[in-house]
Order: structure tokens, then C-alpha cells, then sequence
């Protein structure tokens, strides 16, 4: 079919079920072109809740579908595509916690929302990368076990006084983009500005004149004097911001930041999934109500 037929078609169906199309800015830029919204992780668990709607087909991977079937029950949420997973959310599991937990009895843990409503249910609030450095401020502790990311770990670490007791995972898109990359788009754009999502290594991050979420990105994007940005993160954040800020350019900081989970969904996943009403998000209602929590805590929390 058509993308113009396709796209009618996905339409159509909306309507008739009362459906509403979420998608993150790292899916397929046509994906993101038939979305009702799109938005960064923080935008999209907030976005899941104020929707009016039956169902939400969900563009992205399968903890963003669950953050939003934990926080809104009563919705039905599709993802087009359920083997899209995200490997760093694959990379802690609820017996390691487990054992981090007993071994620091005092700290609370902070949940990445990039990982499974298992883990959810085991911390006692969530961030996303919009909002963690607040989040962690925001405890009555002085430590803290922070999963899965190790990147996003270090980077609070040094904008909170808290200790940050740092889980090993990350994201592989993120984690490949090196140094050198960043040195060489430098010296070819010497005038670009360098952006970069805190999923990035830490000495990445110091050669970055803005750490921000997706979202962050788009706004920097807009407030800054520069007219060239170099991006630091998957290479679908450029469609957003082209949309956003057209009148700027944007060099993405490696050909291989791209996220192969998240570009799994396309237009036929997405057609399929509003015919069928396939694939539904179910999480188990006594970890539902425990992510719930941390969530809520999470939202809760007052941001800059
Ligand atoms: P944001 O938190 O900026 O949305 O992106 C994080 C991410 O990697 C989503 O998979
Ligand atoms: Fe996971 Fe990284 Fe892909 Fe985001 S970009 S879904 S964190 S692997």
C-alpha cells in the first residue's frame, strides 16, 4: 500500500476506535509524521494520561507501552510492534536488584523509566532523563541506587551531593558514540554547537555545550544564538527538530546512533495494530499498582 493510502487508512481507524497515536522522536520520521503526539519519555507518560481516548497505539519501545498501560488502566495500549524492546531496560533484572537492595538497606532506588514494571514496582520512584538530577534531589537520602543506566548515573552524580550507587547497564546507541566522533564533527562544523542526551559516556558528555532529554534538545535548539548543532544522541531526534527549528542545521555526531528497536515500527505495523487491536500491553495488576507508585512519585516532582 501507498504511504498516502496507508496513512488514510490509519485515519480511519483512529476514529471508529477512538484511538490516539503516541510515538517517541526516535521512531521512523514517517511514524512520527502520523502521530497525534510526540514527545521525549516525560512528555509521553504524561501525555498517556491526559489523552481522552480508548486506546493508545504506542510508537516506540515496549517500556514506553508499559508506562502507559500502568498509568492509565482503563485505556487499551497497542504496540505495533512488540519485539521492539530496549536493551538497556533488559540489562537489570529483579533478583540483582534484589541483592543491591539488601546490601543498601538505607537507599532508595530510582528506576530509569527505560526498564520493565518489574523493576518499577521494586523502586520507589522513577525518572526519566528530563527529570533525574531533580528527581534525586528531591529524596530525604544521602544514597541512592540508580538502574540501569551507569551513564545517566554519573551524570546525576555530579549534579547532585547524594552518592550515587550506579547499576551497570546503558544503552548500546548511546554508549558507541565516542569522543573521537565528537572531536571529529568539531573540527568539520568549528561553529556548531555540541548537544547531547545524557545516555552518553561521561567523557562525551564533558565536550557537550548542553546535556538535555530529547525534548531539552528541541528547546535548546530554539533559545540558543547557534545555527549548527552537532547531536548527540539517535539520529530520529533530527526529524523532531527539523520540524521544530527548521531554519537550523543539524549534523548527527555519528552514523551509527541510531537505535535498531526503536526504528522496528513502521506504517503497515501500525495499520495492523489498529486492525487487529493487536499488540495489547498487559502488566499483572500487584506489579501494576507498585510501578504505579513509583511513577506517580515521579510525577509528582517538580522540574526547572
Ligand atoms: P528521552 O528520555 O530523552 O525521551 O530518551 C531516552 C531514550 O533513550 C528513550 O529510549
Ligand atoms: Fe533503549 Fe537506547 Fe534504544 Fe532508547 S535508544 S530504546 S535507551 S537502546
Amino acid at each position: 500500500m501507498q504511504q498516502a493510502d496507508l496513512t488514510k487508512r490509519i485515519n480511519e481507524l483512529k476514529l471508529k476506535r477512538n484511538a490516539v497515536i503516541l510515538s517517541h522522536y526516535y521512531s521512523r520520521p514517517e511514524v512520527q509524521d502520523i502521530a497525534d503526539f510526540v514527545g521525549d519519555s516525560l512528555a509521553l507518560s504524561q501525555e498517556a494520561v491526559r489523552q481522552d481516548a480508548d486506546v493508545i497505539v504506542f510508537c516506540g519501545v515496549h517500556f514506553m507501552g508499559e508506562s502507559a498501560a500502568i498509568l492509565s488502566p482503563n485505556k487499551t495500549v497497542l504496540l505495533p510492534e512488540i519485539d521492539a524492546t530496549c536493551p538497556m531496560a533488559d540489562m537489570v533484572n529483579v533478583e540483582g536488584l534484589k541483592i543491591l537492595k539488601e546490601k543498601h538497606p538505607e537507599a532508595p532506588v530510582v528506576s530509569y523509566v527505560n526498564s520493565s514494571a518489574a523493576i518499577k514496582a521494586e523502586s520507589y520512584i522513577c525518572c526519566t532523563s528530563a527529570n533525574a538530577v531533580e528527581v534525586v534531589n528531591s529524596l530525604d537520602a544521602d544514597e541512592v541506587i540508580f538502574v540501569p543506566d551507569k551513564n545517566l548515573a554519573a551524570y546525576v552524580a555530579s549534579r547532585t551531593d547524594k552518592k550515587i550507587i550506579p547499576w551497570e547497564g546503558h544503552c548500546p546507541t548511546h554508549h558507541q558514540i565516542l569522543r573521537e566522533d565528537v572531536l571529529k564533527m568539531k573540527e568539520k562544523h568549528p561553529r556548531a554547537e555540541f548537544i547531547a542526551h545524557p545516555e552518553c559516556r561521561p567523557d562525551v558528555l564533558e565536550l557537550a555545550d548542553h546535556v538535555a532529554s530529547t525534548r531539552g534538545m528541541i528547546v535548546h535548539a530554539e533559545r540558543s544564538p547557534a545555527k549548527e548543532f552537532i547531536i548527540g544522541t539517535e539520529c530520529g531526534l533530527i526529524h523532531g527538530l527539523f520540524k521544530a527549528v527548521p531554519e537550523k542545521t543539524y549534523y548527527c555526531v555519528s552514523e551509527f546512533a541510531c537505535c535498531p528497536s526503536m526504528k522496528m515500527v513502521n506504517l503497515e505495523k501500525v495499520l495492523t495494530s489498529l486492525e487487529k487491536m493487536q499488540q495489547r500491553v498487559i502488566v499483572p495488576e500487584d506489579v501494576r499498582a507498585r510501578a504505579k507508585e513509583a511513577l506517580d512519585r515521579m510525577l509528582a516532582v517538580k522540574i526547572n
